[in-house]
């Protein structure tokens, strides 16, 4: 496996594959990797005949407020995942090399970008958008890999990709989760024990929706006050939003369009963000 650390050689080196022929397929990540990227990377396997993984915790995604000096880290223990999967080529570029001094080109979505996370966390989609964008250009893949788990994410990027002509194909990779439902996510490194227990709960109300839908109600008023409902019942936890959109356009839904409405949740665990999501 290779590590690349300097744009140029990555840039390079994605040359001399596509010239061979070969078709990469990309995992973008930030890193302290879980089974929820590990099949990511196996999706990207799949489809492609080079695997390139990145790892970099993108600042510029982060709010003043919000945990990117505290984001988990832990290069030494991702590497050695990334080969045991198979990964071919690791890109972890220092924070100067991707944003060297004057930087000031950013890109932005401006509107499935702009409900749900986009409002309660502004410059997000922004700083993903741009690293992304930046990403794409260095690695210059064939296809990507993005996972469920970041439903909004990942519709906001295909449609930037649409919108920006960028020749990558945009691949969705299921949700994994633990074995009592928690979405996986590198952020639930930071849950305590008890704190832990509790989460298990928005996972449980998503699963509460559904079952509502599933005895014939469509109304996701009514969906999403019984979700609501549950994940309030503990007190540890606060819902940022419950909101019922269209997985594609994410614009909201009065009522449930089967197989294609996204009941999306961020919720406070104490201090820690988790988000999850389900399809009805
Ligand atoms: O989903 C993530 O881990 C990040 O938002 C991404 C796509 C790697 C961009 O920094």
């Amino acid at each position: 496996m290779q590590v690349i650390k300097t744009v140029r050689e990555m840039q390079s080196t994605s040359k001399a594959l596509r010239d061979k022929g070969c078709k990469i397929a990309f995992v973008p990540t930030m890193g302290y990797l879980h089974a929820g990227h590990l099949s990511l990377i196996d999706k990207a396997k799949a489809h492609g005949d080079v695997v390139v993984v990145s790892i970099f915790v993108n600042p510029t995604q982060f709010g003043p407020s919000e945990d990117l000096e505290k984001y988990p880290r832990d290069m030494e223990k991702d590497l050695k995942a990334c080969e045991v999967e198979g990964v071919d080529i690791v890109f972890a570029p220092p924070v100067e090399e991707m944003y060297p001094q004057g930087y000031s080109t950013y890109v932005n979505e401006e509107s499935l970008g702009a409900p749900l996370c986009g409002k309660s966390r502004p410059a997000f989609f922004r700083g993903v958008c741009t690293v992304v964008t930046k990403l794409f250009n260095i690695v210059h893949p064939h296809v990507a890999v993005f996972g469920q788990k970041d439903a909004q994410q990942a519709a906001v990027v295909k449609h930037m990709v649409q919108d920006l002509n960028f020749e990558i194909e945009i691949l969705i990779g299921a949700t994994v989760r633990e074995a009592d439902g928690l979405a996986m996510s590198s952020r639930n490194s930071y849950l305590k024990p008890f704190q832990r227990q509790d989460a298990v709960r928005i996972y449980q109300a998503l699963r509460k929706g559904a079952a509502i839908y599933e005895m014939g109600i469509d109304s996701t008023d009514r969906i999403l006050a019984e979700i609501t409902h549950h994940i309030s019942e503990v007190r540890r936890l606060r819902v940022i939003y419950v909101q019922a959109v269209d997985m594609e356009t994410m614009k909201p839904l009065r009522y449930v369009e089967k197989g294609r409405t996204l009941i999306a949740t961020a919720v406070w665990c104490d201090e820690i963000r988790l988000i999850d999501n389900i399809i009805l």
